[in-house]
């Protein structure tokens, strides 16, 4: 066979991956629906005395992050630095500082809680169990959610109700009962669609890997590409059952 007919085999074999999708919302919706985000920011600002929102760089939390810029609330932002994120989170962190002239705080786990989970359950022992996993999660992501947020009375996640079945009735605010503050999804009613829409006619800047078949972005050893028509979390923690692809920072 021919070079070029090899490479024309290999190509109809290689999986299409998941691509940015297309939408046809009429600008003027899609304004009335960042008016209500804007207000609905404002409000929570309003309302307490110190909100923080969480960021993990990609679309929804973009979305939000260029929200909070345009609407002018008072909200910190902080992303939780796990020391295993993709390079190119770290550096959209940097260029999204640059581009709204804003601060986001990178809250790091402690090293002795890292170096515990590593002597326990290997770097990677999180591919064998879910006490692992569990373990990895809890030293990297949510001891260090518990430091960024002393001190604040309320915080904001990027979660959308269509994501997974895990946030089929997620409601605008909610009680962090761990915590016993106030924890809000202000786009806990945005689809897909329209976040794309707002991404891609708001100029507003995207995470790198969304052009390179991933939906969703999280830590670089528990994330990966996934083919077009999969679930958007297919790609988080592929090696789970969809009901249990949670690490814990939304588990109530
Ligand atoms: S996860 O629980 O599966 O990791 P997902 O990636 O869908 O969550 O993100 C849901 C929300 O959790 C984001 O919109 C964001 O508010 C928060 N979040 C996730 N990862 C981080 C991170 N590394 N730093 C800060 N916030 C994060
Ligand atoms: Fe560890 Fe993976 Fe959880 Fe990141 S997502 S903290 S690497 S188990």
């Amino acid at each position: 066979m021919s070079d070029a007919a090899n490479n024309a085999v290999s190509g109809l074999n290689r999986p299409t991956l998941w691509s940015i999708p297309a939408h046809n919302i009429a600008p003027e919706v899609l304004d009335a629906k960042a008016q209500v985000l804007f207000d609905r920011l404002n409000a929570i600002a309003k309302e307490h005395q110190d909100v923080r929102f969480a960021t993990s760089l990609a679309a929804e939390d973009m979305v939000v992050t260029d929200a909070i810029a345009k609407s002018g609330a008072k909200i910190a932002l902080f992303t939780l630095a796990t020391g295993r994120l993709h390079q190119e989170t770290i550096d959209m962190t940097n260029q999204v500082q640059k581009h709204y002239g804003i601060s986001i705080a990178s809250i790091a786990p402690e090293s002795a809680d890292v170096d515990a989970f590593i002597a326990q359950y290997g770097l990677n022992g999180f591919y064998d169990t879910e006490e692992a996993k569990k373990a990895c999660c809890g030293a990297r992501k949510i001891k260090p959610l518990n430091k960024a947020l002393i001190g604040a009375d309320a915080w904001l996640t990027g979660q959308r109700r269509e994501q997974a079945v895990t946030r089929s009735d997620l409601p605008l605010r909610e009680l962090d009962d761990a915590r016993n503050i106030a924890k809000y999804n202000p786009l806990f009613d945005w689809t897909e669609s329209e976040v794309w829409a707002y991404l891609q006619s708001k100029l507003v800047p995207i995470h790198p890997l969304h052009f390179q078949g991933y939906p969703s972005i999280g830590c670089e050893p528990c994330t990966r590409a996934v083919k077009a028509g999969e679930d958007i979390r297919a790609g988080r923690w592929w090696w789970l059952q969809q009901d249990s692809k949670e690490c814990g920072l939304h588990v109530k």
